[in-house]
């Protein structure tokens, strides 16, 4: 079982995860350095200020992705830095920091794809209404633009969001993540205004760039029915499939959303929000798909009732179905915990749903693929001989690598793979608690240290197979 020729391996990280200085280099505030500093947010206090302090360490960050081996390396833009307050004035400093690191990964033969958003909004945006403003639509197609006008000499692959769902439905359904708002209508509301965003700046892009191959990144959920023979079952399958699926996918492809998503919220909103003319730009406007995948997902309806509160389960990033649920108009709906051993993030582990949602993917869009993160977070040991014996994560990569392997043999155009992450860094609301790295990172002394899975994936990049 091998690779394609010019399938690419890599590692995935995202700014405000890794790069710290905070208010250095003339980085504006983003809306996650005013949620990590409002107490009880984050498990820890714990805050990006310093994270893997990437800021001042890239380059030997760059060295040490050259001695892994990595092919490709998919790093975000901190808008933030390179334009403090999301419109007007660019920083100089902000654009030459990612200028260099783009250079140097290039010298070092390495394929850089660029996020243009992991969700660090300048919070000057976040104060005249963030994504609920159509004002931020146009704010990011300037952003992107001027992104792609500097970097797009050296960077040919391009994520417009990481994990819009995230964005909309966390940051402003359930309120988990920044800005922390809790309304189901702003969650719908920001994910349209993302997607619209996606769009123009698509079509933006490769006004200024044609030859710019221009993605977006969807976390995928992998909705199973608890009962496959119960049709409550199957409706609460289909309705999460519709909202974490078909709403990232179908615009951007046919110029629609899923039709049971008025249906399913109707009680909650009339979708005004979608004015005349957005889905027509929204139709065709992707080159790839990426793919973060990292559980399955099993789903019921509540009229089953046995469900002790125990046996529901955690959902992507801390999530609790029910109360404060980052999932509009899913009242009767519950997360079940899978068979199997689960990560210390709670998520179980099931690459057979990552070769399913490939073939989806595939099939439902007919686009290239990436798969842009998969990883685990596991509580990591470090030997006194120095080493971290993670062998939990070393069979994970291996099995989903497999996966993708198998989706690729089946058919489906998968062209390059990222594990999440390069190094371990700050898992959001979970703060420096998970780890999810290929390499140790000591947060006291910032020494980088190769886990076991840092050789195990040197050595199956080199082999191109993940056998034995
Ligand atoms: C997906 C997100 O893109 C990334 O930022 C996060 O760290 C991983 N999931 C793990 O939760």
């Amino acid at each position: 079982m091998t690779f394609p020729e010019s399938f690419i391996f890599g590692a995935a990280t995202a700014s405000y995860q890794i790069e710290g200085a905070a208010t250095e280099g003339g980085r504006g505030p983003s809306i996650w350095d005013t949620f990590t500093h409002t107490p009880g947010t984050v498990v820890g206090g714990d805050t990006g200020d310093v994270a893997c302090d990437h800021f001042h360490r890239w380059e030997r960050d760059v060295d040490m992705m050259a001695d892994l081996g990595l092919q490709a390396y998919r790093f975000s833009i901190a808008w933030p830095r390179v334009q403090p307050t999301g419109t007007g004035e660019f920083n100089d400093e902000g654009i030459a920091f990612y200028r260099n690191l783009v250079a140097r990964l290039k010298e070092k033969g390495i394929t850089p794809l660029a996020t243009l958003y992991h969700w660090d909004l300048p919070q000057a945006l976040e104060d005249q209404g963030g994504w609920l403003s159509r004002a931020t639509v146009d704010a990011f197609v300037a952003y992107a633009v001027r992104m792609v006008e500097e970097l797009g000499a050296d960077v040919e692959l391009w994520a417009t969001f990481n994990e819009p769902w995230v964005s909309a439905f966390v940051g402003y359904g359930s309120g988990a993540h920044a800005p922390g708002h809790a309304d189901d209508v702003e969650g719908l509301t920001a994910a349209h205004h993302l997607l619209l965003s996606h769009a123009r700046a698509y079509r933006a892009i490769k006004a200024v760039r044609p030859e710019a191959q221009v993605g977006i990144v969807n976390n995928s959920h992998t909705p199973r029915p608890w009962d496959p023979s119960n049709p409550k079952d199957l409706e609460a399958a289909a309705h999460i499939d519709a909202l974490a699926n078909g709403m990232f996918h179908q615009p951007l492809v046919e110029g629609s959303y899923p039709e049971i998503l008025k249906p399913n919220t109707a009680r909650l909103t009339d979708w005004s929000f979608v004015h005349d003319g957005d889905l027509d730009e929204m139709r065709d406007t992707v080159d790839w798909f990426g793919l973060n995948y990292y559980a399955s997902h099993v789903v019921r309806h509540h009229s089953h009732k046995a469900a002790a509160s125990s046996d529901v389960a955690t959902l992507a990033d801390g999530h609790k179905a029910g109360a404060n649920s980052p999932w509009p108009g899913d009242e009767q709906i519950e997360f079940m915990t899978p068979p199997g051993e689960l990560t210390a993030m709670g998520w179980n582990v099931d690459p057979g749903a990552l070769h399913a949602q490939l073939m989806k993917v595939h099939r439902e869009t007919g686009r290239p693929i990436y798969v842009t993160e998969n990883g685990g977070a596991w509580d990591d040991v470090l030997d006194g001989d120095g080493r971290v014996r993670d062998v939990a994560r070393v069979s994970y990569l291996h099995d989903h690598l497999h996966a993708v392997a198998t989706a690729i043999a089946e058919g489906a155009d998968v062209r390059g793979y990222m594990a999440w992450s390069l190094m371990d860094n700050f898992e959001w609301a979970q703060g420096y608690a998970k780890r999810f790295g290929l390499v140790r990172v000591d947060y006291g002394t910032q020494e980088r240290r190769w886990k076991d899975s840092a050789y195990w994936y040197r050595a199956t990049v080199a082999r191109r197979s993940p056998l034995p």
